[in-house]
């Protein structure tokens, strides 16, 4: 009903709208005031935390995108490797296990059977298993060794959003928590990416703020076939979750590439006019790949594509090359996503709407998926 979508037209606006509060709600009560983490509702000892010689993370979907993006934290603030694997084909490989595992199954319904199936798999070698799940009580946490529960709320629309965001919060603070509990030599900046998380929701309501300009755009790119989406680093599994957004709602060839690829193959598909939504990294930080990002948005454009791009607040070197511009907030370089994936969501859910489809309601696709 109306009621319950709370004024908005459709779930999923309301759950893209609800996303400040749940990764607020996600950071609640595990940072304390020190500014350290306090995670003692994730019941794997200190001591074993510290065993840990691999990490994998196994999920599904926006989930798997989620996990794509907690590698690039895990392994940079811990030093512990780390494997994403897609929970459908984890446990047909017959995957290297063993007490010294961490595996983080990362679920929003709790009830995804590929992800149930790859945890078990793992607990039977011997590996312990980490939920990061949004539905208290269900299979996935039950049947874990640990839970960490992200705060999204329930969400309805079949298109995951604001789980997404609260996955990304949970993975970076079992991260951190990871690094925090084992010391490693990033201490100073774990404290300082612990604060700027502590003000990520403003941003994320701020990206909100300024999203008009990115539905007139999904509006006028309606009739098209295709929409190619570029990221490098952390940027490059939110391409992939834009490109899956766009896939699920607006039913369009929609895929998305690592920039550094693009000269194996995808750049062979730009032609006149085709939208290509370039996902910029911060120009602190890995300012490397930054500029070989703004020699890629040049490449394409000089090849005919339109390129959309999204870059952070006074970065000016894109707007020579940027047909259209959407500026995100400048965060720390891991934590871009969380503001990075919003206007992918707004784009995805207009241009649905744009072409007539049932946006929470895709065709063919349910919430979740409890067959194999
Ligand atoms: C389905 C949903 C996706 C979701 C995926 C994993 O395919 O349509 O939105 O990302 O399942 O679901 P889970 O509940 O395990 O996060």
């Amino acid at each position: 009903s109306a009621a319950e979508k709370g004024g908005y037209d459709y779930f999923m606006l309301k759950e893209i709208a609800e996303q400040p509060k749940a990764v607020a709600d996600t950071l609640l009560g595990r940072i304390d005031a020190s500014g350290s983490l306090t995670l003692d509702e994730v019941r794997i000892a200190p001591g074993a935390l510290r065993e840990v010689d691999k990490v994998v993370v196994v999920a599904c979907g926006t989930a798997f995108h989620a996990g794509l993006i907690a590698k690039y934290a895990i392994e940079h603030w811990t030093r512990i490797p780390c494997e994403v694997e897609l929970a459908s084909e984890f446990r047909y490989r017959d995957p290297i296990l063993d007490a010294r595992t961490l595996v983080i199954a990362i679920s929003q319904s709790g009830e995804t059977m590929d992800t149930l199936m790859a945890l078990r798999h793992a607990r039977e070698q011997g590996a312990k298993v980490l939920a990061v799940c949004n539905t208290n009580g269900s299979t996935i946490p039950r049947e874990s060794d640990a839970v960490l529960y992200t705060h999204a709320g329930p969400e309805v629309a079949v298109a995951s959003t604001k789980a997404f965001l609260t996955q990304l919060v949970a993975c970076y603070l079992v991260a951190l928590y990871l690094g925090q509990v084992r010391g490693t030599k990033w201490g100073d900046e774990i404290r300082a990416v612990v604060r700027d998380l502590s003000r990520i929701s403003e941003e994320v309501e701020q990206v909100l703020e300024t999203m008009e300009p990115v539905r007139e755009l999904a509006r006028s790119l309606a009739s098209k076939n295709t929409v190619l989406f570029l990221g490098r680093h952390v940027g490059y599994p939110v391409a992939l979750e834009g490109a899956l957004k766009l896939k699920e709602l607006a039913y369009m060839h929609a895929e998305g590439f690592a920039a550094g690829e693009l000269k194996h193959g995808p750049i062979a598909l730009i032609e006149e006019d085709l939208p290509v939504v370039v996902v910029v990294p911060s120009p602190k930080g890995r300012s490397v790949l930054h500029d070989k990002i703004v020699s890629n948005i040049q490449e394409i454009r000089a090849r005919g594509a339109r390129t959309i791009v999204i870059a952070e607040e006074g970065d000016e070197t894109v707007v020579p090359y940027a047909d259209h511009l959407i500026r995100i907030p400048a965060t720390p370089v891991l934590l871009q996503p969380l503001v990075a994936t919003v206007p992918l969501q707004v784009f995805a859910c207009e241009l649905a709407t744009a072409r007539g489809n049932e946006v929470d309601q895709p065709r063919n696709l349910a919430k979740s998926v409890t067959v194999e």
